[in-house]
């Protein structure tokens, strides 16, 4: 690897970093952040790599989600085992209506630094920094609370590790069971229009293991069906915490960013000269790439070749977030130039952060139509130029919040106040996260390779 060292991105440009006013105390914490243990082991990145390559050649699909930033202050067992049980329940339906394997990959366990798109915020005339994630500052409106403080980065790990943790316990200590799959439906979404369909699901499933079981497949011979994979993603936007859990494994000598198992640049990061690009080119963890609506294929061509000289299957994946009104225009001759150059690519769709609107009420929101239209584009899209859609990348809480209007239950602008709880952007309620997988399924059986 051409002059890359896991200190190398220093020297380049680089955005959306804090400022941190003591130096003395940011190298005390990295310092100390050098030496805990890894979050992630690089076999289990090698694992993902395989399986985003299988994404890529059409033989599976990728379902990414999570929140759009983990807080400090949300931090607990019911909420992980909530997003948990949404994402296994999405699985499910994608891989049993879809008839398609699904990799699973959490926004979770790391998902902290925020890109912002201003650098101060202000209110009634008061303007102070902006709030950038739970790593970095506090998000009250308070000058002390938003100078960014490097003992954050110490909280954030500690709170990933332990997110780790129990993402393991509940994927290999039975919870993913395929005879639990009645109780991955939340409570709350029991009585609801899509709970039921999801119930009749669970049904069917539960009616197949009886059978494969007659046959003598059980999950005591099979352990497939008693337990799950699911991996951890993050934007690696904060490059003093990245660096810090790079690690050069033992067995191939490779480098890994240990914080998680993939990595993603944001849309505002991904400078193909840039210090995020140089980062990431030395790991060898799988990485995305977010592509808004400003992007052109000659700089995208050039991140992708300065990450994967190779061109490695599954090594890149790009996430496309143009908006339901702009896809159409803007992802087809972007796909069509990225196709004539051959390169590997596995290529998912973020219909949240091209569709932001902000309410007459002042809530910032996304319709479940504009959401459900990209998707739809975007499988047209592939359709129409002979390629794949390989995965979605979502917002999402396990909770029954109202921060996204429409769905089955038909969230208005005046019901967002009931529990609006997101730190950053508005997420998909248990609900309309499952809706949506339904709806996917029915692209998704369509679209597969064989
Ligand atoms: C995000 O995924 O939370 C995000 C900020 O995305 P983007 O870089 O696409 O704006
Ligand atoms: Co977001």
């Amino acid at each position: 690897m051409n002059n890359w060292t896991k200190t190398s991105w220093r020297d380049k440009p680089i955005k959306q970093q804090p400022v941190y006013p003591n130096l003395e105390k940011l190298n005390k914490v990295e310092l100390e952040l050098k030496k805990v243990p890894p979050l992630v082991f690089a076999g289990e990145v090698r694992n993902l790599t395989k399986s985003l390559a299988e994404v890529t050649k059409g033989k599976a699909f990728l379902l990414q989600g999570g929140d759009c930033a983990e807080s400090f202050a949300e931090f607990g067992a019911v909420n992980i085992r909530d997003m948990f049980k949404v994402i296994l329940q999405m699985a499910i339906v994608l891989t049993f209506a879809g008839g398609c394997p699904v990799v699973k990959v959490g926004r979770m366990g790391g998902q902290f630094a925020k890109p912002r798109s201003s650098d101060y915020e202000e209110i009634d005339g008061v303007k102070l920094p902006s709030y950038r994630g739970d790593i970095i500052n506090d998000i009250s409106f308070d000058t002390k609370a938003r100078i960014p403080e490097p003992k954050r980065m110490l909280k954030a790990y500690n709170q990933s590790a332990a997110t780790m943790n129990l993402l393991r316990a509940f994927a290999r200590g039975g919870l993913a069971d395929l005879r639990e799959v009645h109780k991955w439906n939340l409570g709350f979404m029991k009585n609801s229009r899509l709970g039921e369909k999801y119930e009749k699901l669970a049904e069917q499933i539960t009616q197949t293991l009886n059978f494969m079981e007659a046959c003598g497949i059980t999950s005591k011979n099979t352990p497939m069906l008693h337990e799950t994979e699911i991996y951890t993603s993050h934007e690696a936007l904060l490059l003093n915490y990245e660096e810090a859990l790079t690690r050069q494994d033992s067995l191939t000598g490779d480098w890994y960013d240990c914080s998680a198992h993939l990595l993603w640049i944001g849309d505002r990061t991904r400078d193909a000269d840039g210090a995020h690009i140089e980062f990431l080119r030395g790991v060898h963890n799988p990485i995305g790439i977010k592509a808004g609506p400003k992007t052109e294929a000659d700089d995208l061509l050039r991140a992708i070749d300065k990450l994967n000289p190779n061109n490695d299957v599954g090594r890149i994946n790009i996430i496309i977030r143009m908006g339901y009104d702009k896809i159409e225009n803007l992802f087809p001759p972007l796909l069509k130039a990225l196709k004539k150059e051959g390169r590997e690519i596995l290529w998912s769709i973020d219909p949240m952060h091209g569709n932001t609107i902000k309410t007459s009420n002042n809530y910032k929101t996304r319709a479940f139509d504009s959401i459900l239209s990209e998707v739809n584009s975007f499988f047209a899209i592939h359709q129409n130029e002979g390629t794949y859609a390989g995965g979605v990348h979502l917002e999402m809480t396990g909770q029954d919040v109202t921060e996204c209007v429409g769905g089955a239950k038909a969230i208005t602008e005046e019901g967002l106040e009931s529990r609006y709880e997101t730190m950053c952007d508005p997420r998909l309620n248990a609900d309309q996260a499952l809706e949506l997988a339904f709806l996917l399924a029915d692209n998704l059986k369509k679209s597969l390779k064989r």
